[in-house]
């Protein structure tokens, strides 16, 4: 290399734009010795594979091939030369041992900027084999279960055409990333399979999930602590738990939850619609700038609810949530709800939720319990347009 091109090389990387045209480059896992026929384990041949394509320079481009790859726990981490793409056309198949359970990821990235990932491949969890042992409930010994996929400080990424079976607990965790796009995914788990919430978002800014379907045991999409700017789009979710904010709350020094928008989105037979969710007690936080457009429900236990007592152990009957709601619209949700109380707005005694907006609301009930209803507890806020239930703001 000259001292020119090294120059240019430097005052590229300072400015963090990629100048030097290098051509994209293949980095195929089976030309590091991956096998394709669900023997033995690549976790080897991927990472050797994703090292040179991250020193690479230009477009590295890790290639999986059809097939199954026997794969155990594995973290790809940058921050890498060029950009990079992660290309899963066959099936990757998580460990069924023991020895696994106890670790919190199956397949991480990184520290890495710029990746997509993508391929139309699945991300194949095993989760029927290590469901029973998610019994942290009773158990103080129990296995933390992995994530099949956890993005933990990413930028600027992408992942698209992706399907994720069965994982083991959560499908996807996006933890302390920002501008990361997901789209045309498919998540999918059986209703009773425990803890296996689709995306998992914390500590992010700038997230985007769109046309994609969830089906699962948890929540369809979480968002806790520090998710600020996510925008949720033409999803179907359900079975599953609905689209969340929250727990909060439960923690010290959470940060706030702000800028969501969910809308374009239908809930099948989930048990809640959308949601927002807060301990009582808690810690002091918030959740605002909230927007639920354009909702279709079907069959949903509980379309629309904040819910600030939350308290699993039950015996918390006067303690009050700490968490501010403030600046919630409900915008055009209609379908039906499976009990009678469609549109549920319980909210804290000490800090009533503040600006909420219901505006055209259509939630019908059918069953014996006669009409659907609305319920509002320490609620501010204003309703218009069609109101069934009627409004209780
Ligand atoms: C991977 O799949 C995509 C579409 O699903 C296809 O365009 C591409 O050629 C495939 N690549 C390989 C290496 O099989
Ligand atoms: C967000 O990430 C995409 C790549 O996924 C990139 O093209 C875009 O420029 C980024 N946006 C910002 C504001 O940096
Ligand atoms: C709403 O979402 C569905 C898929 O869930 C999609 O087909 C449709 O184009 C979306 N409509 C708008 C206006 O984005």
């Amino acid at each position: 290399m000259t001292t020119a091109t090294l120059l240019l090389l430097l005052l590229c990387y300072i400015v963090n734009v990629s100048c030097v045209s290098l051509p994209p480059k293949v980095f195929d896992v089976i030309a590091y010795g991956a096998v394709n026929d669900g023997t033995g384990d690549n976790v080897k041949a991927f990472s050797a594979a994703w090292k040179d394509a991250c020193q690479y320079g230009g477009r590295g481009r890790v290639v999986i091939p059809r097939g199954v790859y026997a794969l155990g726990s594995v973290i790809f981490t940058g921050y890498c030369k060029g950009t990079m793409s992660f290309i899963i056309n066959g099936s990757l198949r998580a460990p069924t041992d023991r020895r696994f359970y106890d670790t919190d990821t199956w397949i991480g990235f990184r520290y890495v900027e710029y990746l997509t990932i993508k391929g139309g491949g699945y991300l194949d969890g095993q989760g029927h084999v290590a469901w029973r042992y998610n019994d942290c409930s009773t158990n103080s010994k129990c296995s933390r279960l992995p994530t099949s996929l956890r993005l933990d400080f990413v930028r600027n990424s992408q992942i698209h055409h992706l399907r994720s079976i069965d994982s083991k607990n959560a499908h996807f965790n996006i933890f302390a990333c920002h501008n990361i796009t997901i789209s045309n995914v498919r998540l999918d788990a059986p209703a009773e399979s425990p803890n296996t919430d689709g995306i998992h978002i914390g500590s992010s800014a700038d997230i985007r999930i769109l046309d994609s379907t969830i089906r699962t045991g948890d929540d369809c999409v979480s968002m806790v602590s520090g998710s600020r700017g996510v925008e949720i789009a033409n999803v179907h979710c359900g079975p599953g738990h609905g689209i969340s904010i929250g727990s909060l709350g439960r923690g010290h020094s959470e940060q706030p939850v702000t800028g969501i928008t969910v809308r374009n989105t239908t809930f099948v037979a989930t048990d809640n619609g959308v949601r927002i969710k807060t301990w009582a007690p808690s810690e002091t936080t918030s959740a605002s700038n909230i927007i639920f457009q354009d909702i279709n429900m079907i069959a949903v236990a509980n379309p629309i609810l904040i819910d600030q007592v939350y308290c699993p152990s039950g015996n918390c009957l006067e303690a009050q949530s700490n968490v501010e709601i403030r600046d919630v619209l409900f915008k055009n949700i209609w379908g039906t709800s499976s009990s009678e109380v469609a549109v549920k707005l319980q909210c804290s005694r000490t800090r009533p939720c503040r600006d909420v907006k219901l505006v055209d609301i259509y939630l019908t009930y059918r069953g014996p319990r006669g009409k659907s209803r609305a319920v509002c507890v320490n609620a501010l806020g204003s309703s218009s347009g069609t109101q069934i239930p009627s409004g209780c703001l």
